[in-house]
């Protein structure tokens, strides 16, 4: 297993150049299957879920070809329905767009139950209360496999979440872009990478209005055309180099961003005594000697992104004074806490809250990647800590931070990954 080492103590100093969203990156690649021409995809993030993404598309008859570091071409005319590999599909949450895509298309859809962070309990309902709207019976088998079975395809409809959900948003949405007829869809999430999927989807002939909005109305098309597209900038990798810099007490212009898109992050960073100035398409943060206590509360977008609270967590620990972190989105998001424990925070958790005792120092420790971003956050402890920090399992982290070992070496961090033989990756690259 694969290990980062962090020396701590060195405030981050330079600039860093964000890299495409992870989270439209995933709906976009699998939107492709709908569409039967070529799609040149561009500022696509070099992450393990989206080499696991294209190694599914593949294995299913799409073919790709690399154009670029950061650029793909795919082409899904022979895609065959219903033939992702469950083994690969099961291991991220991002193959479920796979249901709204061949639901499109092919008027049925089968994949693994998907898999990805774990965050307590995390259902589909309202993907297949979305799908039934549409026409569709549905069978689930949380164990296995979700199917979705029609006569027709899909047939256009009115639908309202019970909640926001970004998954389901996203999942409906594709599915109705083939429909018969028009769906609205009301309740929907605002994210920005919701607005980048409809984006890419109208490029190739889709008639989306209002992605961005709580309501999202589709015009169903008979075909979608190839196009190209460069993906959004990812705002969770941006907000994660911004709480590192301020948190390290440095000055880090990170670059390639959208700042709209970091409002929420940007605004609890200054309350938390950081500086942050906004350029068209940067954001410079520069920390103080003394942070101080913030609160947070975790919304779907435009609020405080869930993604960015284990992050925000570490920075609050050294922060002078008692900081409430609430998290309004996931069941359980705070797996992580007890790694950091470990390096001398002092945290309480009690359901949904955390409270955080700051002004601790953080010291070294050996300690765990539990997840994506509480992996991450486990980065920015050690970078902050006095001593050396030992983190495992960071596949994890590389499921969605495009080389953030060089990033921030080149930022001034003593951080270094060492590679061992990873037995887990073995049976599956022999199945191939
Ligand atoms: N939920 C249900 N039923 C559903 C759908 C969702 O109960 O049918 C619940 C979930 O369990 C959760 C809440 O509703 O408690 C919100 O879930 P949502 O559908 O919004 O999230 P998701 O699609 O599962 C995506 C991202 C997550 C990110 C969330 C929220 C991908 C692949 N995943 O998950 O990303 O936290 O939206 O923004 O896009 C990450 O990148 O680290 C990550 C976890």
């Amino acid at each position: 297993m694969d290990k980062i080492v962090i020396n701590g103590g060195s405030p981050l100093r330079g600039s860093v150049e964000i890299s495409g969203m992870k989270n439209a990156a995933m709906p976009i690649l699998y939107a492709c299957v709908m569409v039967e021409d070529k799609c040149i995809i561009e500022n696509v993030p070099n992450v393990r879920d989206v080499a696991l993404s294209l190694d599914i598309l593949r294995g299913m008859g799409a073919k790709i070809r690399t154009l670029g570091k950061n650029t793909v071409e795919i082409d899904c005319t022979d895609v065959r329905q219903g033939s992702s590999r469950p083994e690969l599909a099961r291991r991220i949450r991002g193959s479920y767009y796979l249901l709204g895509a061949e639901f499109g298309r092919f008027g049925k859809a089968k994949a693994a139950y998907p898999g990805g962070c774990d965050f307590g309990g995390r259902p589909i309902d309202q993907h297949v209360r979305g799908f039934e709207a549409l026409g569709a019976t549905v069978t689930t088998d949380s164990s296995s496999c979700v199917e979705v079975d029609s006569e027709n395809g899909p047939v256009g409809a009115n639908i309202f979440f019970d909640f926001v959900t970004v998954g389901a948003t996203i999942n409906v949405m594709m599915a109705a872009v083939l429909a018969e007829g028009t769906t609205v869809i009301e309740n929907a999430a605002r994210e920005p990478h919701i607005v980048d999927l409809a984006n890419f989807l109208n490029t190739c002939g889709a008639r989306i209005s209002g992605a961005g909005t709580d309501v999202i109305k589709i015009k169903g098309v008979d075909r979608l055309h190839g196009c190209t597209y460069a993906i959004i900038p990812d705002m969770i990798e941006a907000g994660t180099y911004m709480v590192a810099a301020a948190a390290t007490g440095g000055c880090v212009r990170v670059t390639n961003v959208i700042p709209k898109h970091l409002e929420s992050v940007s605004a609890k960073l200054e309350e938390a005594g950081a500086i942050v100035d906004e350029f068209d398409d940067a954001v410079i943060v520069t920390g103080r000697d003394k942070l101080r206590k913030a609160n947070i509360k975790t919304h779907p977008y435009p609020g405080f992104p869930t993604d960015m609270q284990p992050q925000m967590a570490v920075l609050l620990c050294i922060a002078g004074g008692v900081s409430y972190v609430s998290e309004g989105v996931y069941e359980k998001r705070f797996r992580y806490v007890e790694e950091l424990l470990k390096m001398g925070a002092v945290i309480k958790v009690d359901g949904r809250t955390a409270v955080i005792e700051g002004g601790r120092p953080l010291h070294g420790a050996e300690v765990q990647a539990v997840d994506l971003r509480g992996g991450v956050a486990m980065v920015i402890a050690g970078l902050i800590a006095q001593g050396t920090t030992e983190i495992s399992d960071i596949y994890l982290i590389e499921r969605g931070y495009d080389d953030i070992v060089g990033k921030l070496r080149a930022l001034g961090a003593d951080i270094k990954k060492i590679s061992y033989p990873d037995p887990d990756e073995e049976p599956l690259k022999k199945a191939n």
